[in-house]
């Protein structure tokens, strides 16, 4: 939410800022700015999409320099107008200053600084930081110690980037709970938001910790604590390049990223299967040790992951697994002990809900293990353990490819759970790693034979309203299928467990109702598929129009579906990964059919970086 970029060094700053800009669109486009330093401060900031910004500098050029600091917004006080856009001015418009969070304490501040006479342009609660820098740097001449002093009267999430035309050359940034992490360049510094705000220049990066404050120069690297002792920050090396976080020549960044969910997959796999067993060598194996009870938290498409990994956890090493929204875990006091490991979910890693969670079992005596595909992001720094997940840059809002590798890494820890407490047969574990290693090859298989689905989303594309079915696995896969409905295209789009049909959903069935049903194999060892199939007949009966994502060659199905589309036969667990697949390329399908951007739906963010 709110993506941030600071550059200082030998380049013209405008377009590295702008370049950054537009890979960290995802976090929140509502509008963008840039502040540049040359001789003076210069600014630049439009209301809307980065197009928005860039026009307007195309048409009223900025005079450039060498110093400046970028910022797109997700709007949290204030309209997405072109006032309320970052960056914010100060002492005289000699100071600019970007924020990425909520300073929850801003109407007090606000107030101090009204009665001292400032004058605010902005509805924002960022402006009030702008003002209260400026006021200690003119006071004490260090813009370092200027923003060390401010962040301590702060309360709230935020990552705040301020430059001053008297401090050429020089760009602070402090974070709490909002995240910020450095690009290392040879004569040229970077903060950003994330490695993608830099990652066309360098791939050597530093973490930052919470409450802490850097200082770059285009030859230093500064970092301290709030209470101005000197930290050593945490190098890292980026491990995809620019041109894995471009579009290349696909449609949107979405079909791109689906494009990719095979290889995600596989490279979350690599090197973790090894002679039949899972090894995680970048995990403490005694961090799975004597635990009695997992329980996963995540938010959105993460959340659906862990319950889809819940099943398998339980099923091979028999411990019970809870899986909860990150929000609704914290804030309900969970009878948890050293005991429950407390496994987040999260893509981005930085995820406001996930991460207090997070911090909060950490607080409670729970061991804390975090799933996350992004390097040198905040939750798996708070966590005791992480399992990275492998699929490389995720760009579109709405997240697909993670999906894929959040399943695989959850049941990458099931089986090591499984492995460590004796629980699953040597049997059963080497058919799960022979099956999760062919998983890639089905994917591809998968998305190979899209085309109807393309098709289908044309002649839908008045479809107002669709129901979803799953059982077991499929369940979760069918609320998944549903998000990215309503996400993409901004229709009503509900998934229930097909269990529950005759409980109540099965009212809302009349005469042309689209229905996906998710339907179970018929070499399931459960015998769910035959349920399904009488599901389906029960709604068919009531006039809905079903579309089957069926196993390649299930008979049974056929005469009752108005479409199927097929799998390739599979472990039951590995269905879950593969029957996802046409459900998102589905959801983008409809969403272009309805001529929508589907890689920055409205409304959203792909980082919810606010509680
Ligand atoms: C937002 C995104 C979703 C994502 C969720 C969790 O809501 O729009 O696509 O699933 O955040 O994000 P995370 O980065 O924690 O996986």
């Amino acid at each position: 939410m709110c993506g941030i970029v600071g550059y200082v060094g030998p380049r013209g700053s405008a377009a590295v800022l702008l370049g950054g800009l537009g890979r960290l669109e995802y976090r929140g486009y509502d509008s963008a700015g840039i502040a540049v330093i040359s001789d003076t401060l210069d600014l630049r900031k439009r209301a809307g999409k980065l197009v928005a910004l860039r026009d307007e500098l195309e048409s009223n050029p900025i005079v450039d320099g060498h110093t400046g600091i970028g910022h797109t917004r997700w709007a949290t006080h204030g309209a997405p107008n072109d006032v309320n856009a970052h960056p914010h001015l100060a002492d005289g418009g000699k100071l600019a200053l970007i924020h990425n969070g909520i300073i929850e304490n801003f109407a007090e501040l606000k107030a101090e600084l009204l009665a001292e006479g400032v004058e605010f342009l902005s509805e924002t609660d960022s402006e009030v930081a702008a003002h209260l820098v400026a006021r200690e740097y003119r006071e004490c001449g260090n813009l370092t110690e200027a923003l060390r002093r401010v962040v301590s009267r702060l309360h709230g999430a935020f990552t705040l980037l301020v430059v001053h035309e008297d401090a050429p050359n020089v760009v602070v940034g402090a974070r709490r709970n909002s995240p910020l992490v450095i690009g290392l360049g040879e004569g040229e510094n970077f903060l950003g938001s994330d490695v993608a705000a830099f990652i066309e220049y360098t791939r050597n990066a530093l973490a930052i910790g919470q409450d802490q404050l850097v200082t770059i120069t285009p030859t230093s690297v500064d970092v301290i604590d709030f209470d101005g002792n000197p930290v050593t920050p945490e190098p890292f090396e980026v491990t995809w390049d620019a041109s894995a976080a471009e579009k290349g020549g696909w449609s949107s960044f979405m079909a791109k990223e689906i494009s990719e969910e095979p290889q995600a997959v596989a490279d979350t796999l690599r090197g973790r299967l090894v002679d039949g067993r899972v090894e995680l060598s970048d995990l403490n194996p005694a961090l799975l040790s004597g635990i009695d009870r997992v329980v996963i938290i995540g938010c959105g498409t993460a959340a659906y992951a862990g319950m889809v990994g819940k099943y398998a956890i339980e099923q091979w090493a028999r411990i019970p697994v809870d899986v909860e929204l990150s929000h609704e875990f914290r804030y309900r006091d969970p009878v948890v002990n050293d005991r429950t490991l407390v496994v987040s979910v999260s893509q981005s890693g930085e995820t406001m809900d996930t991460l207090m969670a997070v911090k909060y079992a950490g607080e409670v005596g729970c061991r804390t293990l975090s799933i996350c595909n992004t390097q040198g992001a905040t939750i798996p720094r708070e966590s005791d353990g992480v399992i990275y997940t492998h699929a490389g840059p995720e760009v579109a809002v709405a997240s697909t490819k993670a999906f894929l590798a959040q399943v695989t890494a959850l049941y990458l820890l099931g089986l090591a759970i499984a492995q460590e407490n004796g629980n699953i047969s040597d049997t059963v574990l080497a058919d799960m790693v022979r099956d999760l290693a062919a998983t890639p090859d089905q994917l591809k298989t998968v998305i190979e034979h899209s085309e109807r689905i393309e098709t289908m989303a044309k002649w839908m594309a008045d479809t107002r309203a669709v129901l979803l079915l799953g059982r077991h696995v499929g369940y979760p896969v069918a609320l998944e299928g549903a998000l990215k409905l309503k996400e993409l295209a901004y229709i009503h789009a509900e998934g229930f467990a097909a269990g529950e049909l005759k409980h109540g959903p099965i009212a809302l069935i009349e005469p042309g109702q689209i229905v996906f049903v998710i339907v179970p194999s018929p070499r399931d060892p459960n015998s769910l598929n035959a349920k399904v199939v009488s599901n389906i007949q029960e709604i068919r009966a009531r006039g809905a129009r079903v579309i089957a994502i069926a196993e390649q060659g299930d008979a049974g199905v056929l005469p009752y579906a108005d479409e199927v589309i097929p799998i390739p036969l599979a472990n039951p667990l590995i269905e879950p990964m593969l029957a996802v697949v046409p459900l998102h390329i589905f959801a983008m399908e409809l969403a272009s059919a309805k001529g929508l951007d589907v890689d920055q739906p409205r409304n959203l963010a792909k980082s919810v970086t606010v509680e």
